[in-house]
């Protein structure tokens, strides 16, 4: 999260994982904008590592071409030129160290031809059981003895319980130091998560309210509309727990509750948030709420259920929605419950945090009745529609005292057009040092010790139709 607008300098990006979905889908789309606007040195050059024996340079700048053509981008002569003079394909066949050692040669060459200052960055996307064996690979054949810098970029899964995230740091730091380490949650590029800072430490109205004094209630929601899609094969074994609420879910939780940080510095923002995840209670099984979609019909057509997408289980117990209470047991937070919920195939896509005020505690209008009056809430809104809206009370115009619920809102796309990609942001980061946006090895930990109980306990998983707001067993927790 850059106070002052840099450049990515001279380095090579190699991606491991090369050829895959999240390189054509995010990553090369976001390199070549971040090229177009001039964020990026010329010079910048990326090398795709997978294991296909038959990619060349070329056949591998044409499948580029075509993921970014897919991703919108117009092909013309700057993309065209771009892909030739900066992409590269390398295959590491069968991970040996002879492979490795092919690899090494070939980064040589590429920074000797492009006068690059041995600045390195490697990226590896990829599923996890491939993590471990390239962490490995790198840190045995030398790749970190650069005389420029070295940076490591791990995509989430980071781990699947608190014992294999704890080995996995184990493993990396062998061989690199924290500062080359940068854990994504792509979650922390969106520009709408980063202003929860801005939101929260640039305007003094709010942050004096932001305590359990004023504050009834926290909701933080991520509902998506779309099932498991084509992702059967990861999904079944990991779940809604460990896919969204262990990261995305508890990021959100962390930049909502955590004080004000010393400075801006990566640790100290940090600290701040590995501070809040330690004041968490225990999770009560009571408070937890697994469900799981089955199909539904949307008119004449069928939505199928989770257990009817390709290459699922059929006897499946993998929770596709969960919904949890929590509480952050510090002196701002005592006895305010944070409800969080994410799932997929509920009705409307969208990510909220909202924040519930305390009713008046005496009720004016409405002659001794108990507060029936709608609670203040502050909706953030990260996605579809960026901004947030503060809902009160106003007095319906004419004789009676009636009243309504009324909105001030903001919305991003009105004030800004349209806001960058995740990537983009999280890219220009790496390359640049900042570790802002990137979860440290005791974060992740700490979030992984808060939810393991929750894994290790049989849990009920409760169904629900396709297109709906999820179990009806989860509705017994938002209304506290
Ligand atoms: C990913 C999860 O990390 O985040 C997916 O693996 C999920 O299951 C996705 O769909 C949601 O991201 P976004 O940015 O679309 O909210």
């Amino acid at each position: 999260m850059q106070q002052i607008q840099t450049r990515m300098e001279p380095h090579l990006f190699v991606v491991f994982g090369g050829t895959g979905d999240l390189m054509g889908r995010k990553l090369l789309p976001a390199l070549y904008r971040l090229r177009k606007q001039n964020l990026v040195s010329k010079r910048v050059q990326i090398l795709a590592v997978a294991r296909d024996r038959e990619m060349t340079d070329e056949r591998y700048r044409s499948w580029a071409l075509d993921q970014l053509a897919q991703s919108g981008i117009a092909l013309n002569d700057r993309s065209k030129s771009w892909c030739s003079s900066s992409l590269h394909y390398q295959s590491v066949a069968s991970g040996t160290a002879k492979d490795y050692q092919i690899l090494r040669d070939r980064i040589l060459q590429l920074e000797a031809n492009n006068r690059l200052p041995e600045n390195r960055l490697f990226y590896l996307a990829l599923p996890p059981k491939a993590l471990e064996l390239t962490v490995t690979g790198l840190g045995e054949s030398g790749y970190t003895d650069s005389a420029g810098w070295t940076r490591l970029v791990i995509e989430k899964p980071f781990g699947r319980d608190l014992i294999s995230a704890a080995q996995l740091n184990i493993h990396l730091h062998q061989y690199f130091d924290e500062t080359q380490l940068y854990r994504i949650d792509h979650y922390l590029g969106k520009e709408t998560v980063q202003n929860l800072l801005v939101f929260r430490f640039a305007n003094p109205i709010f942050e004096s309210i932001w305590n359990r004094d004023r504050v009834e209630s926290v909701h933080i929601t991520v509902a998506e509309e779309l099932g498991v899609g084509s992702r059967a094969g990861y999904y079944d074994s990991s779940g809604a727990l460990r896919d969204m609420v262990q990261n995305h879910l508890t990021q959100l939780l962390c930049l909502t509750a955590m004080e004000v940080p010393a400075s801006l510095d990566a640790d100290a923002i940090r600290d701040e948030k590995v501070k809040v995840l330690r004041s968490i209670a225990p999770i009560s099984s009571e408070d937890v709420v697994f469900g799981q979609y089955g199909s539904s019909r949307d008119g004449d057509n069928e939505i199928p259920g989770y257990l009817d997408e390709p290459g699922i289980a059929p006897d499946s117990r993998t929770e596709t929605f969960v919904a949890l209470r929590l509480e952050v047991e510090n002196w701002r937070w005592q006895g305010v419950p944070f409800i969080l919920r994410t799932g997929k195939r509920i009705e409307r896509r969208l990510t909220q945090i909202t924040v519930r005020f305390r009713c008046p505690p005496v009720h004016l209008f409405g002659a001794g009745r108990a507060c029936s009056i709608n609670s203040n809430e502050l909706s953030i809104t990260l996605q579809p529609e960026e901004g947030f809206d503060l809902h009160f009370e106003v007095k319906s115009p004419g004789q009676e005292v009636a009243m309504q619920t009324q909105r001030l809102h903001f919305r991003y796309a009105e004030a800004f057009g349209p806001l960058p990609e995740a990537y983009e942001t999280l890219l220009l980061d790496v390359a640049v040092g900042d570790q802002t946006l990137f979860v440290r090895g005791d974060e992740v930990e700490t979030a992984w010790r808060l939810y393991d109980p929750i894994l290790n306990e049989e849990q009920d998983v409760h169904p629900y139709p396709a297109g709906t707001s999820g179990p009806l067993a989860a509705e017994a927790l938002y209304r506290q």
